[in-house]
């Protein structure tokens, strides 16, 4: 059988295969692409950008747990202007698709960053935070409330003509209302999910591990939630559905694309092994092409549910 086609598409960006490096967990692309050929993979989702720089919450800000990590970073930044001065270069060389993470502290704050990239060379979509559970502003209270989740992505709708992709929050009770208001709004796709609140007690000191006291859940703990999730949210929407959470290999990425996901994104497991994109990219043709699959399309929502016609 001839190589199988693995090429997808997301909001209108046409990618070489489904396999994205997940935001905040591949930086700006420097350090990682040592590791993992950027020219391999379908795109690079960079580090939130926010109008300023800025520091990010106090440390020790990560810690490890059973089966992943809690995480309160609090996106700190360069800003745009100077991220789109000294960091852009850099990615432009490459032959992959970038995606650049925005987030605000007001739903204005979030059209400025969105104005500021559009039509910036090198850069192929947006892809808009409004589920960070570790910053009070511009995180999890926008992407929480579906007044708010609205009145943000009709704002940044306005302000650019990029493909926009919005990133949901796991903790809400239904997370398709979001992914359904986004959609009426005009985003082109929906990414899900971001971390689940978490918190973490060190028994020797009796504080908590993290400063901030609570943080974001990631990794293969929070995989059949994503799942789950992505399944439901898919049934719910027609525009397409990025998933990720905790994905560490091409077993882990395939759930996600027969739960009817058009692409996946590797975020925790790029720390323990910054070449898993590759080798899921690699593992994903070769289980295509053990069972005489052509195209990646012939997988995507292919789940069968006992009694329900595919
Ligand atoms: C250290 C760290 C930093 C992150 N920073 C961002 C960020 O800046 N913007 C964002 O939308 N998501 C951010 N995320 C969330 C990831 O992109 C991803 O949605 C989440 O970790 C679930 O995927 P995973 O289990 O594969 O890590 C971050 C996650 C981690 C672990």
């Amino acid at each position: 059988m001839m190589k199988p086609d693995l090429s997808t598409e997301i909001a209108g960006i046409k990618l070489r295969n489904p396999v994205m490096l997940a935001s905040g967990t591949a930086g700006y692309g420097e350090d990682i692409s040592k590791y993992c050929d950027l020219n391999r993979i379908g795109a690079i989702i960079v580090k939130g950008i926010a109008l300023k720089a800025s520091h990010g919450n106090p440390p020790p800000r990560i810690c490890e747990t059973p089966a992943g990590m809690l995480n309160a970073i609090g996106l700190p930044n360069v800003g745009v202007k100077s991220f789109i001065d000294e960091r852009v270069p850099f990615l432009r060389q490459f032959d992959t698709k970038v995606i650049v993470n925005i987030f605000g502290s007001t739903v204005d704050e979030y059209g400025e960053v969105a104005g500021a990239l559009n039509g910036v060379a090198g850069v192929h979509g947006l892809e808009a935070n409004i589920s960070c559970p570790n910053v009070k502003e511009g995180g999890i209270a926008f992407g929480t409330d579906l007044d708010t989740t609205r009145r943000v992505v009709s704002r940044i709708r306005k302000s650019t003509t990029l493909p926009l992709i919005i990133k949901l929050s796991p903790n809400v009770t239904d997370i398709t209302s979001f992914a359904k208001a986004c959609e009426d709004e005009g985003a082109d796709a929906v990414s899900l999910i971001n971390t689940l609140i978490g918190m973490s007690i060190d028994t020797a000191t009796w504080r908590p591990r993290l400063a901030n006291i609570t943080g974001g859940l990631s990794g293969p703990a929070i995989r059949p939630v994503a799942v789950r999730m992505v399944w439901q949210v898919c049934n719910t929407v027609k525009i397409p559905v990025i998933g990720m959470g905790g994905i560490t290999d091409s077993r882990d990425a395939l759930e996600f694309l027969l739960a009817g996901a058009s692409a996946i994104a590797v975020g925790t497991a790029n720390f323990l092994n910054p070449s898993t994109a590759i080798e899921i990219a690699d593992g994903l043709s070769l289980y295509m092409e053990e069972r005489n699959i052509s195209r990646l399309n012939h997988l995507i929502g292919k789940v069968k549910i006992p009694g329900r016609q595919l």
